[in-house]
């Protein structure tokens, strides 16, 4: 059984998707040891506490820079023991020595076609802003391992979604997460817990089940 972190800035529904995930047996063999926020006043946080899990408050302002922070959460998660590291609406980037601490075994949830509308800069309602000011038909989520450069590392689930006529940042974030970001997060962790997903060359591959 492998231990699940997930870090959290907001509001958590992709957190909420995850438990959901591990109570109706989509995520069989991890369980969410401990939930992890930039923000003391996440409402993700109190999801956690509603579900029994763990909480932990690693707020970005009390460090005097990203270094000292990297350092501070790369201690919490060692002491939590993660196999697995979620980033499911974490803004903030952590430097390479996390990455390097936990090579390909943290995750992150985009809320576009990586590599298109990401990268600094690109999250939240932001990245959905640009969407429909480029003008482009098809969007959706991105589930890709955490790197140290920002939205580069090896994709390992991907699902579009369109973008409608009238469509507001607000109503494309809401379908992209409806229709994408909360069916491909849990299955990602869950092909990660099941050991299915193989790296090469720098590409993630997922693993056939045998039948
Ligand atoms: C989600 O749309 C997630 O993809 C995005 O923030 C939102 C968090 O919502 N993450 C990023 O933009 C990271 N670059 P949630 O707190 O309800 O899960």
């Amino acid at each position: 059984m492998k231990n699940i972190v997930v870090l959290v800035s907001g509001g958590g529904t992709n957190l909420q998707a995850l438990i959901d995930a591990e109570k109706n047996g989509i995520i069989t063999n991890g369980r969410i040891t401990c939930v992890i926020s930039s923000k003391a006043d996440a409402y993700a946080l109190e999801r956690a506490r509603q579900n029994g899990i763990k909480t932990r408050v690693l707020v970005r302002k009390e460090y005097p820079d990203i270094a000292s922070y990297s350092l501070a959460m790369k201690n919490a998660l060692d002491e939590e023991k993660a196999d697995l590291v979620v980033y499911a609406g974490f803004m903030t980037i952590l430097d390479e020595q996390v990455c390097r601490a936990y090579p390909y075994k943290m995750m992150n949830v985009h809320p576009a076609l990586i590599p298109s509308f990401c990268g600094k800069g690109f999250y939240g309602l932001r990245v959905h802003e640009a969407v429909l000011a480029s003008g482009v038909k098809i969007t959706g989520a991105t589930v890709h391992f955490v790197t140290e450069e920002c939205d580069g590392g090896p994709i390992i689930l991907q699902k579009a979604v369109e973008v409608r006529n009238g469509d507001t940042p607000e109503i494309l974030q809401k379908r992209v997460m409806e229709q994408a970001e909360w069916k491909i997060l849990p299955q990602a962790a869950a092909l990660f817990c099941d050991d299915r997903i193989e790296i090469t060359d720098g590409i993630a591959h997922i693993k056939e089940t045998s039948v």
